[in-house]
């Protein structure tokens, strides 16, 4: 989530043992995204903290900080073993069980960079996520064969001034080799985690999640102008070597390029069509616009009409969730959740809710709190999807 919510205050060893170079579609137990259709969540505030996900965590632990980096400088030697058992407990294979059995085939799993280096300039902690996140995705996809999506949230430096990018005002990934670098390790890192997964047909890299440059003012984010040309060129250029390095050890691994809260046709014309690529786009109604819970499926349906790309690249919802601007209404979540995942369905490769799961507090206009409309899990419990 891009986390407005209450916030404006504020290497080198991934080569293969597996795959001499094939043709996406030459292995058919690889994702073709052109064909595959989704059906996923979000896996937030597991791997990656955030203020609004779980206020009793953040409560207890964030010493009133606005995000993971001042949580961590916040606990000091008390950061890691808070957060090792935030990851072997926030989200468990009970967990799985139940998402699956609601018809979940896909996680997308947001984590920091320091998941996968550790940078000593660094507050965000490196510890066990990797060993968590093997855990977790061996056994959805041995169980239920889920489809899994690695999702860098947040890179060096910071991508969008967001509590979520690195830490609250750090731009500093834009436009700076170092972090730059440091980012491509962070990729080889992943790769090696899928190459030795065995079982590297069942992910998906995702190398950056909402990239914006020109959102000091937060006015923009959420929409196309939170990524001037001049960032989205950084941006490009870090995706080609996402892209690159990806294909130079298993060119069936799909590259989920989330392209900042522009639309696929922006971006789509600077990709050959044979690159294995698929666009993730965000959808969120909870500001900037005139929604309600009785108007939502219409905003929904614009969206999808409007910025699901061309048909040259695949696209999926990688996050969206039902919380309307205005009018919050409880009984009409139901219809909501459904109609989005129908028409995400129908207009694009399907959807990740976010998230599986969320128990902040915060009221939202209308009825309820936030947890009623962003916890994945409680839709089921509700019975939404039998
Ligand atoms: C397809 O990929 C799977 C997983 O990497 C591998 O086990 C299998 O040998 C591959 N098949 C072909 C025909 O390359
Ligand atoms: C939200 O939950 C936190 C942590 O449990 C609690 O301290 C706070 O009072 C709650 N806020 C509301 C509005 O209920
Ligand atoms: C990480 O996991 C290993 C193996 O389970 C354990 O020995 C180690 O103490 C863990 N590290 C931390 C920082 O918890
Ligand atoms: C790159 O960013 C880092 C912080 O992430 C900063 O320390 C460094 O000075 C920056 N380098 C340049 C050339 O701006
Ligand atoms: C980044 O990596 C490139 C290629 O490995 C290297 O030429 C360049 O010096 C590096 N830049 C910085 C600032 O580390
Ligand atoms: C940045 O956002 C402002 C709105 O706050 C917009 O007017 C401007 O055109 C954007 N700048 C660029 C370079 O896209
Ligand atoms: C929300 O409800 C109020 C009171 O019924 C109504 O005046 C207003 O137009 C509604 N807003 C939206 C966006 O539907
Ligand atoms: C989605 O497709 C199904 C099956 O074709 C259809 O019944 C449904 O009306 C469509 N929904 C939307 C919102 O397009």
């Amino acid at each position: 989530m891009y986390n407005l919510l209450g916030y404006l205050a504020a290497l080198g060893c991934a080569q293969s043992a597996l795959a001499a170079p094939l043709a996406s579609s030459s292995n058919s137990s690889y994702i073709d995204w052109r064909t595959f259709k989704g059906n996923g969540v979000n896996l937030g505030g597991w791997l990656v903290q955030e203020s609004t996900i779980d206020s009793y965590f953040w409560d207890k632990y964030s010493g009133g900080a606005s995000d993971e980096w001042g949580l961590c400088e916040h606990l000091g030697a008390q950061c890691g073993p808070v957060l090792e058992h935030r990851y072997a407990t926030w989200i468990t294979k009970a967990d799985i069980d139940k998402l699956a059995s609601a018809g979940i085939t896909v996680l997308r799993i947001p984590t920091t960079y320091a998941a996968w280096i550790d940078l000593p300039s660094s507050q965000l902690y490196s510890g066990n996520q990797t060993a968590y996140l093997r855990e977790i995705a061996d056994y959805a996809i041995n169980t239920y064969n889920m489809h899994i999506v690695i999702d860098t949230h947040s890179l060096p430096g910071g991508v969008n001034g967001l509590t979520i990018g690195e830490a609250t005002g750090h731009w500093y990934w834009f436009y700076n080799e170092t972090n730059f670098n440091y980012s491509l390790q962070v990729i080889d890192q992943v790769i090696n985690f899928i190459q030795t997964s065995g079982s590297p047909q069942s992910y998906t890299l995702e190398p950056i999640s909402e990239p914006a440059d020109n959102n000091t003012n937060m006015v923009v984010f959420g929409t196309p102008l939170a990524l001037t040309d001049h960032g989205a060129a950084w941006v490009l250029k870090y995706i080609r070597a996402v892209i690159q390095k990806v294909a130079s050890v298993n060119p069936n691994i799909p590259v989920m390029f989330q392209g900042s809260f522009k639309y696929p046709q922006y971006w789509e014309g600077d990709f050959p069509a044979s690159t294995n690529l698929v666009f993730d786009t965000h959808h969120y109604y909870y500001e900037h616009m005139e929604s309600s819970s009785a108007n939502l499926p219409e905003y929904i349906l614009a969206d999808a009409r409007e910025k699901s790309g061309t048909g040259k690249f695949p696209v999926f919802v990688g996050e969206w969730a039902i919380q309307s601007t205005y009018n919050n209404t409880l009984a009409l979540r139901k219809r909501n959740v459904l109609a989005g995942l129908d028409i995400w369905q129908n207009y694009s490769q399907g959807s990740a809710y976010w998230t599986a799961k969320f128990t902040g507090n915060t009221s939202v206009d209308g009825q309820g709190e936030q947890k009623d409309y962003w916890c994945y899990e409680t839709f089921i419990d509700e019975g939404y999807f039998s």
